[in-house]
């Protein structure tokens, strides 16, 4: 597994390199990462990670400071999976140009609405990590499901690597994973796994249901009243494009939601 710690080692490193597997992470790695790394290996012929924890996306100063950073411990799960390439670029090497990245009206919904500039920092990321890395495939998760959407429709204007979605990588309660996950107590967590078994269900009966917004409006008021838990958004949007649905059929729930200061989301 070669390190790469800038640009030049980036560059040395690929040269030649086709096929390559790209899997963008901010550290802290867990089982849906590993999923997605597993994947790359399984179809492209090398595979490059990158562990950057991106302070452009995050709206939200002590968030940035608090994201969960586990370098040591991510390199080694990385070295067991036989990794070609881990980048662990720093801020100068990524930003080094300027770029401006405008979100269309139409698309500041659901987290675009309520994390003000989180997106523009993240297409910014992914499209410096093509340019610089160029490579065939991207792996993402379904978990950030409006990330993924709006990542490959921007990248899919500019450059030919391919975004490959991912299905959500879920504990045995069914709490999809997340790194900020590791930021919760025990029954924060129980409190989290609650909410996504409710969900799931609650998935289920709207397939018979009519009133659909009705319900969808009761069920935000119920999780809004768990012990220290603030709904952001629960919300049915069709799932290839985004646009408010009143039907299940083709819709993903969308949700987001605070446990104590911890932001989570899903998507069902
Ligand atoms: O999903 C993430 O971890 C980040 O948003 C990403 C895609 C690595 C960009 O910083």
């Amino acid at each position: 597994m070669k390190i790469l710690l800038n640009k030049i080692d980036l560059n040395e490193a690929l040269f030649g390199v086709s096929n390559l597997g790209f899997v963008p992470t901010m550290g802290s790695l867990h089982e849906g990462h590993i999923s997605l790394i597993k994947y790359s290996k399984k179809i492209c012929k090398k595979t490059i990670v990158s562990i950057f924890v991106n302070p452009t996306q995050f709206n939200n100063k002590t968030d940035y400071k608090k994201y969960p950073r586990n370098k040591e411990k991510d390199l080694s799960i990385l070295k067991k999976l036989k990794v070609d390439f881990v980048f662990l670029p720093n801020k100068n090497d990524i930003y080094n140009f300027k770029q401006k990245i405008k979100i269309a009206k139409k698309d500041q919904i659901l987290c675009a609405k309520y994390r003000k500039g989180h997106f523009e920092g993240v297409i910014d990321i992914m499209s410096r990590f093509t340019k610089m890395i160029n490579p065939k495939m991207i792996f993402m998760g379904e978990k950030d499901f409006q990330q993924l959407y709006l990542v490959r429709n921007y990248l899919k204007k500019k450059f030919s690597s391919k975004i490959i979605s991912c299905k959500t990588i879920r504990d045995n309660h069914n709490l999809a994973l997340s790194s900020r996950n590791s930021l919760l107590k025990d029954n924060e967590l129980k409190t989290a796994r609650l909410i996504s078994k409710n969900l799931n269900n609650f998935r289920k009966i709207l397939n018979k249901k009519k009133n659909i917004e009705k319900l969808i409006h009761l069920k935000k008021k119920e999780i809004d009243s768990f012990k220290n838990v603030k709904v952001e958004y629960l919300e049915i949007r069709n799932k290839y494009n985004l646009k408010k649905s009143t039907n299940i059929k083709n819709s993903k729930i969308f949700i987001a939601y605070y446990i104590r200061n911890i932001r989570l989301i899903d998507n069902f």
